[in-house]
């Protein structure tokens, strides 16, 4: 496309981007879609505040009191655009089997004539009235080996902002693109044109978006097509679509691992640090654990947070696993969230942060559920309503007040701003991984911690692992689901496969002489016959960490049981805890009965993913069976 032609567009494209390819797709999908105007983002924090107050004048973003949240806002979604929506997000590879049984799948030419080329095509005049945001970003420290570049057009400006605190985003991203370097497209509409009513007038909402969604993947083009959604993982596709979706594509083809995985540092008093990466199913609290405030009786012990909810990770020459966080800020649930179950989140959030479907106090500032003990006497809700205890109390639904922040309400905020952030948080290099922890929110049967006693054996409990649902997607909730490694919603291909692909890893750095990492399965969540949980969590989840961190020495002891190794009530370290011998083993003891259960479920998993199942997860299973018999 000439120049010309671009100026009719009025594609205002800044003179040093010399990125062909990049200039005409996006002069492509600015035709397509039909938008005003576009609107090259530089990143600057100039522009965030421009564009910051372009929102507050329209409605969408709400500021804070200066004085209580400097620099931060509240965005009040639509009421029906609240969640991921795991229904309308598919897998578009040419072969059905190569998305799996655990994808929605549909032929991409059948998608693409759908979206973007067929006569009715979803995309086709979808940004009308509106300017369209040119967003390039770097998954991963700018120019790191492990990082690879983004580039999302979007038509919410809601996006482009947030879309600068959770990546590094702007001019670094397109010098790294330079002419002529790779990038995944991410193409995103909230699917609301701006057009003139039956009155002649044009009118634009707050929150606009579209009943109907697409979140769509084309894993062999690695190409992201996003619409009707302008609600966090549907419409920050560097997250969920990329960071995992595309990119376990690219792992899977090129030998790494992109995974939903936190990543910790964590230091002995004696100075020696390790790495820890923890995959946790949606809203199970991988913030937290990330990071994790010791409790008393750890003196000279540090958890500092690599990452929240992401780890690519990729072997070394030196045969080890490398771990980066390919994000650059937190998107994490806010109720919940206190001084209690994460300070260090708390004082993260003190200033320059976007909270999203949270309550607003009377003073400007923001509350949810779980913040103070006693809820405060007057609030504006999530949608915007008059809340009060008797309010909320005559809302409710089954005795349970209506709350006044949504149960997936967000807080979108630069890892700049965490007080415990790890230094090497923005290594090119990332950091060497010395385990892996699995957790499902499992009431029952998971024991409190398992340490897996071979590779196998631990994708095996990664493969298997199950949890009760929550409010991170739209759907029933409380139901237990199976959830292999915490991505069966964002694997972007065949389940099985990717089995063994961690398999193969595991081979790979075994092969190369190199220490594999420990593998562990956790769960926090076990209830005794009173309903309540048992653990404590949070910062006494350190009593677990430093067990494998003592297993991964050989210092700490365990005993066998059917499913790996797990500490003996001796093994863990009280101080400062009262927790009896007798609660102890209501979290980590194994019910025969129940187990016999649980292989059942791992049968119909198997059973479900028989296509391409490694035969090796079958033959672990067969091993636990003959000592659960035994
Ligand atoms: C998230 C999720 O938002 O897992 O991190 O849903
Ligand atoms: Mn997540």
């Amino acid at each position: 496309m000439n120049r010309p032609v671009l100026e009719g567009l009025r594609m205002n494209v800044p003179a040093d981007v010399k990125h062909q390819r990049l200039v005409e797709w996006v002069a492509q999908i600015a035709a397509l879609t039909e938008a005003a105007d576009v609107y090259w983002c530089d990143g600057s924090a100039a522009e965030y505040d421009r564009l910051c107050q372009q929102l507050v004048d329209a409605g969408t973003l709400m500021r804070l009191n200066p004085e209580l949240r400097p620099n931060c806002f509240l965005a009040r979604s639509d009421a029906s655009d609240v969640a991921r929506v795991e229904d309308r997000t598919f897998i578009c590879s040419e072969k059905k089997d190569d998305a799996g049984p655990t994808n929605n799948w549909m032929a991409p030419d059948e998608m693409r004539a759908l979206l973007a080329t067929g006569d009715k095509a979803l995309f086709k005049g979808a940004m009308k009235g509106r300017r369209m945001y040119v967003v390039p970003f770097s998954m991963g420290p700018l120019g790191s080996h492990i990082s690879h570049i983004g580039v999302e057009l979007t038509d919410s400006p809601y996006v482009a902002v947030s879309m600068r605190v959770m990546t590094r985003m702007g001019r670094g991203a397109l010098e790294v693109l330079g002419e002529t370097g790779s990038f995944v497209p991410c193409v995103h509409t909230v699917g609301a044109p701006l057009v003139a009513g039956p009155d002649g007038n044009v009118r634009d909402v707050p929150w606009p978006c579209n009943p109907t969604k697409y979140i769509v993947h084309y894993p062999e083009a690695r190409e992201i097509w996003s619409y009707g959604s302008g609600y966090g993982g549907n419409a920050l596709l560097g997250k969920k679509c990329f960071a995992l979706r595309i990119a376990s594509t690219m792992g899977r083809d090129q030998g790494w691992l992109a995974e939903h995985m936190l990543i910790l540092g964590v230091t002995n008093p004696a100075g020696k640090k390790y790495h820890v990466a923890a995959a946790f199913p949606s809203a199970c609290g991988k913030t937290n654990f990330s990071m994790l405030v010791p409790p008393e009786g750890y003196p000279g012990w540090k958890v500092t947070t690599v990452g929240d909810d992401i780890a690519w990770i990729k072997p070394h020459d030196d045969g080890r696993l490398y771990a980066i966080n390919p994000e650059a800020g937190y998107f994490g649930v806010a109720p919940g969230t206190n001084e209690h179950t994460n300070p260090n989140c708390l004082a993260s959030l003190k200033s320059d942060t976007i909270f999203t479907n949270v309550a607003l106090t009377d003073d400007g500032d923001v509350w949810w559920e779980g913040l103070t003990e006693t809820p405060p006497a007057h609030l504006i809700d999530w949608q915007g309503r008059d809340w009060t205890p008797a309010i909320a109390k005559q809302a409710g639904v089954n005795g349970k007040p209506s709350p006044a922040a949504h149960p997936n309400s967000r807080f979108t905020v630069a890892a700049t701003n965490n007080p415990v952030l790890d230094a090497q948080w923005d290594d090119p290099e990332g950091v060497a991984i010395d385990a892996f922890v699995f957790g499902g929110r499992r009431s029952t049967t998971v024991p409190l911690v398992t340490e897996a006693r071979t590779w196998a054996e631990g994708v095996y409990m990664a493969a298997t692992m199950g949890s009760e649902t929550t409010a991170a997607a739209a759907g029933q909730q409380g139901v237990v689901r199976r959830d292999p490694f915490a991505m069966l919603p964002f694997m972007g291909y065949n389940m099985s496969d990717y089995f063994q692909h961690w398999l193969d890893l595991g081979g790979q750095v075994a092969a190369k002489g190199a220490k594999l990492p420990g593998i562990f399965c956790v769960n926090w969540f076990r209830k005794g016959a009173d309903g309540k949980f048992v653990w404590p969590g949070y910062g006494e989840n350190m009593r677990v960490l430093e067990w494998m961190l003592g297993r991964l020495e050989g210092t700490a002891g365990g005993a066998d049981n059917v499913f790996g190794t797990s500490p003996r009530y001796e093994d863990l370290r009280w101080e400062g805890l009262a927790f009896t011998r007798e609660q102890f083993h209501s979290v980590i003891g194994i019910d025969k009965d129940a187990w016999q259960q649980e292989l059942q479920l791992h049968t119909e998993l198997f059973k479900q993913l028989e296509y391409h199942l490694p035969a090796e997860l079958p033959a672990t299973k067969a091993r636990i069976e003959e000592r659960l018999a035994g």
